[in-house]
């Protein structure tokens, strides 16, 4: 039977993990789909259009998506962390998984926004979208690991 006091640690993870899913998938598709079939088949000044329009849109998304996964992470580390006293591997792994996270949301908003600070990593998307997706598996790879760390 599952405990009833986890119920608000099953619903947050769900959140999360399908706010994962949605940002990662759609990075996927935009970078390895979408991006080489634009530059194949249209002339380039339809393809920076494309290419803006699309940011412009997923951009919303994707901020929701952000939003969504702070948060819960936020709620799951405030459970898990509880779950794991006095344990450094558990500690540092998580540490390394919020930080290379804070890159990734980073990298993320640079790309599909507006701001002129950022422009110079916008004329790489492709090279700095293919980044997010190594980073988006190596924090999936330590956040199964975390799971699997035995509970004090
Ligand atoms: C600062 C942002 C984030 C925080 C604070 C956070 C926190 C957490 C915590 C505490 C867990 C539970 C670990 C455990 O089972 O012991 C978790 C699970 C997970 N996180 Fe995150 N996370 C963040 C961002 C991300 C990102 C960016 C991704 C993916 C790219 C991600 C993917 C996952 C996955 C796949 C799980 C496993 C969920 C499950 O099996 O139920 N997280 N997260």
């Amino acid at each position: 039977m599952i405990p009833s006091a986890d119920l608000p640690l099953i619903v947050s993870r769900w959140f999360h993990l399908g706010a994962v899913i949605i940002a990662v998938g759609g990075t996927v598709f935009l970078r390895l789909v979408l991006h080489p079939a634009s530059r194949r088949h249209l002339p380039e000044r339809e393809q920076a259009t494309l290419i803006s329009a699309l940011a412009a849109r997923w951009s919303r998304v994707l901020y929701i998506c952000i939003a969504v996964i702070l948060l819960t992470g936020i709620i799951n580390a405030a459970v898990m962390l509880g779950r794991h006293p006095g344990q450094p591997i558990y500690h540092s792994l998580f540490g390394i998984k919020v930080l290379l996270a804070l890159v990734l949301f980073f990298l993320a908003i640079a790309i599909t926004g507006r701001s002129k600070a950022f422009t110079g990593l916008r004329q790489n998307r492709a090279r700095w979208m293919a980044v997010n997706i190594v980073l988006a598996g190596i924090i999936v790879l330590i956040s199964n690991i975390l799971k699997f760390l035995p509970t004090a």
